[in-house]
């Protein structure tokens, strides 16, 4: 078990691309395949030897997360609830998870409509004072961050769902951030879509030559459209079938 990290998943928003789907219920708690969608995430983070993890959702629905994940004891997990008031932003659910990352700790950030198939650590990712993002090569990079890359494959700039995407990648939904992602979340104005955006949290680490950036093998999707949900399922579903044969 990593003591220096914590996990954070962020399991808030309206999931109104899914609607009616996502009508009565929060988008993480629908199947993908034959588990529910947080229960991915969860698995992501304890791949990466994380066994403390927050959940933060929506004032109506955290209750459902607690009945389906309790303590997290049948998981071997510690499990922490944080409500988000209303759907704020990526950057706004983080800030709610303040209290619970001790100072010396740095914290693992995944959207939990985000299916992994594998994450590989880096050297000191979980010590050093630096902001990691994974990127994936993508088809439909515009629907995503996008990173704008250097000759070197350096990240310069990330831009989120741009019209013209500088480059094939998604900057996909997992972040290690180190303590002072709280602070300058604190400084951030929501955006034209009245957001805290997680792309300007990643900015301003760019901009401070802390941002690193680690190329995906593997499959990657997010959850959160009808395509994209199915996709994910399909996935999972031949991942089974492959290791029962
Ligand atoms: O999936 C990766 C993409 O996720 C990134 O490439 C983008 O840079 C990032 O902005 C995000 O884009 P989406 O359009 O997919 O974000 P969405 O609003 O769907 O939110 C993704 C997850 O974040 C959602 O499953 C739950 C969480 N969330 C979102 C909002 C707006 C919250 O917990 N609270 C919120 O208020």
């Amino acid at each position: 078990m990593n003591e220096k990290i914590k996990g954070i998943i962020l399991a808030g928003g309206t999931g109104s691309r899914l609607y009616p789907l996502t009508n009565v219920t929060n988008k993480h708690l629908l199947p993908v395949y034959n588990k529910p969608m947080v229960f991915y995430p969860l698995e992501t983070l304890k791949s990466l030897g994380i066994k403390d993890i927050c959940i933060v959702s929506g004032g109506e629905h955290i209750a459902d997360f607690i009945r389906l994940l309790g303590s997290g004891s049948e998981f071997e997990l510690k499990l922490t609830y944080k409500v988000q008031d209303g759907p704020k932003g990526i950057a706004h659910a983080l800030l709610q998870a303040e209290e619970f990352v001790k100072k010396g700790e740095k914290a693992a950030v995944i959207l939990g409509d985000n299916i992994f198939e594998k994450v590989e650590t880096q050297p000191n990712i979980f010590s050093d004072d630096n902001a990691y993002i994974y990127l994936k090569e993508v088809e439909d990079p515009e629907r995503f961050g996008v990173p704008k890359l250097s000759d070197e494959e350096n990240v310069v700039e990330i831009l989120e769902k741009p019209k013209n995407p500088p480059s094939k990648f998604a900057v996909t939904g997992l972040y290690i951030y180190p303590n002072d992602v709280f602070d300058f979340i604190k400084t951030l104005k929501p955006s034209q879509r009245g957001e805290l955006e997680i792309t300007d949290v990643n900015n301003w680490y760019i901009k401070q030559g802390r941002l690193k950036a680690v190329f995906l093998d593997g499959f990657w999707s997010d959850a959160g459209t009808f395509e994209s949900l199915l996709k994910a399922a399909i996935f999972i579903s031949g991942n089974i079938k492959k290791s029962i044969k």
